[in-house]
């Protein structure tokens, strides 16, 4: 494999090269390992299941063998499901959206942290979350002074690189080297009570390095791969979320129109999905210009903004790009790359930041209640689907926040506003507008009662209104607190599963 050679610049680095193999087996079972990895972009293609092969192997001889794994976010199969289906994780955090993964948390075989994704590193600096022992990162290049150039998502890697005792390196030939410079790794933030400002005034702006330090003593192997990301496609917009795109983009005309967005909005921040994507693909039809992000993930939509010239730069931690505009992207790098800023993920979450610049929050969630309250992440009260992820770093802290869902769910025979939510992520205090394709509701200024009334009629499904009125009506006559009003044991015998 010349061409990972050629990427390998430093001689120290160099002799540390060998197997996925021989790599996987500097891993011990019980040790806490940290992986690069965010969406389906930039997780380490080959150590992971040359480790889970290894576990498989273990377990078949009746020995233990299962590790902690933290990573950025979710990752893809070769990673979260290839260790997952060996039963090869003892403890996950934070964010997945892996099958397996969860069918193994739902089962109670795995155990899952869910935190905020600006919380993981600083809680591995502060101690909270125990000894981090391996890293394994996956980067575009290793420079002859030992600085490594980022793949296609940064994450939790500074932290991992800097807390972990020993690292991994996975240097992929397939990561196009021509990134380099699109990365802005910042190493100022420090602990309490030393804390300073984080200098971000505007979403392009840059403060940090190209790159990531890598002390070289730690690194206990390097590994060469030539894989692409295994990012999911999207499906193309469908009636429902064209239907919530256009109620959203007429929303932030309205607000324009008010005064109370710039002509060219306030920083985007778009969550995950094919409904997310379908807002920045109405956005491409609608009359903005001049749009900017300050976001987690940048999805095909926002690269489609981008390269027509409708967004002028995008801040994120990760590139969450289908095959096809992985492409793109690729292809035209050189007009991208400075239009594109990819952070740490305690920065491109930064609550601080976010409240700043005065971030448009446009989130997904399974369901709402009456009142406003959202759950982003159980299915019935007890199973998880994937995790709050970014939500709950953007919702608190936005200039607007909005959630959006279809107001069912499969085939039509759930409604995604409830009377109580079987969970919750977001309270009603984080959440400003609730919007499905049968309309949206503003809640801002209104008090709960104000805000059910405008969600059932907004919101809702028409076969559900009915259903939801008569239930509110009813707990408005005899609920014992009339501020917001529930028949409890009707609100608690209605989640529970038929
Ligand atoms: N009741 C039961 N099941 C429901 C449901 C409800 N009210 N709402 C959704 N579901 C199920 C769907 O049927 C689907 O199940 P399936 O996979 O078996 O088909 C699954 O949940 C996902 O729903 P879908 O409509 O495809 O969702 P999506 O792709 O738009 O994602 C979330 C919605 C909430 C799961 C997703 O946005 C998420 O993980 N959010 C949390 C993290 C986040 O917001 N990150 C962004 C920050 S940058």
């Amino acid at each position: 494999m010349a061409g990972g050679r050629a990427r390998i610049m430093s001689s120290a680095f160099r002799a540390k090269l060998m197997s996925a193999d021989d790599a996987a087996a500097l891993v011990p079972h019980g040790a806490n390992v940290g992986m690069s990895g965010f969406t389906g972009s930039g997780y380490p293609k080959a150590v992971p299941q040359a480790l889970a092969r290894r576990i498989e192997d273990a377990h078949g001889r009746g020995e233990p063998y299962r590790i902690g794994m933290w990573t950025g976010a979710s990752t893809a199969p070769e990673l979260d499901g290839a260790l997952a289906k060996v039963n090869g994780i003892e403890l996950r955090l934070p964010y997945q959206s892996d099958p397996i993964t969860r069918e193994r948390i739902n089962s109670g075989t795995m155990d899952y942290i869910d935190i905020h994704l600006s919380h993981v590193a600083q809680h591995v600096w502060f101690g909270f979350l125990g000894h981090l022992d391996v890293a394994v990162v996956e980067v575009a290049a290793i420079l002859p002074d030992g600085r490594l150039v980022p793949s296609t998502s940064i994450g939790n890697n500074k932290t991992w690189l800097d807390q972990a005792d020993r690292i991994i390196l996975e240097v992929n030939t397939a990561m196009n080297p021509a990134m380099q410079g699109m990365h802005d790794i910042y190493y100022g933030t420090r602990l309490p009570p030393h804390r300073t400002p984080i200098p971000i005034l505007a979403p392009g702006d840059r403060i940090g390095e190209t790159t990531f330090r890598c002390d070289p003593a730690k690194v206990i192997a390097v590994v060469e791969t030539d894989a692409p990301d295994r990012d999911t496609s999207f499906a193309p917009p469908d009636t429902v979320s064209k239907a919530i795109a256009g109620h959203i983009l007429e929303f932030l005309g309205h607000e324009v129109k008010r005064g109370r967005l710039p002509p060219e909005l306030l920083p985007l921040q778009s969550g995950v999905g094919n409904v997310a994507n379908a807002v920045m693909a109405g956005l491409e039809d609608g009359p903005f210009s001049g749009l900017t992000a300050y976001t987690e993930v940048l999805q095909d939509g926002m690269l489609d903004l981008i390269r027509s010239g409708r967004m002028v730069l995008a801040s994120a931690t990760a590139l969450s790009l289908s095959a096809e505009a992985a492409g793109v992207f690729n292809r035209e790098l050189e007009q991208l790359r400075d239009r594109i800023v990819l952070r740490p993920q305690e920065i491109s979450n930064h609550p601080e930041v976010i409240r700043r610049l005065g971030v448009v929050a446009m989130n997904g969630m399974i369901e709402a209640d009456i009142y406003g309250n959202v759950n982003s992440t159980h299915i019935r009260g007890t199973s998880i689907m994937n995790g709050i992820g970014g939500s709950g770093d953007f919702a608190r802290n936005a200039y607007l926040s909005i959630f959006m869902t279809p107001s069912t769910a499969k085939q039509g025979s759930v409604s995604s506003i409830v009377p109580m939510a079987t969970h919750v992520d977001h309270t009603e205090h984080d959440v400003q507008v609730v919007v499905t394709e049968n309309g949206l509701a503003d809640l801002r200024g209104l008090s709960p009662k104000q805000r059910a009334r405008i969600i059932i009629a907004n919101a809702a499904h028409p076969s559900f209104r009915p259903a939801l009125t008569d239930y509110f009506e009813r707990a408005c006559l005899t609920s014992p607190g009339k501020h917001t009003p529930h028949l409890l044991d009707e609100a608690l015998r209605l989640i529970r599963p038929v």
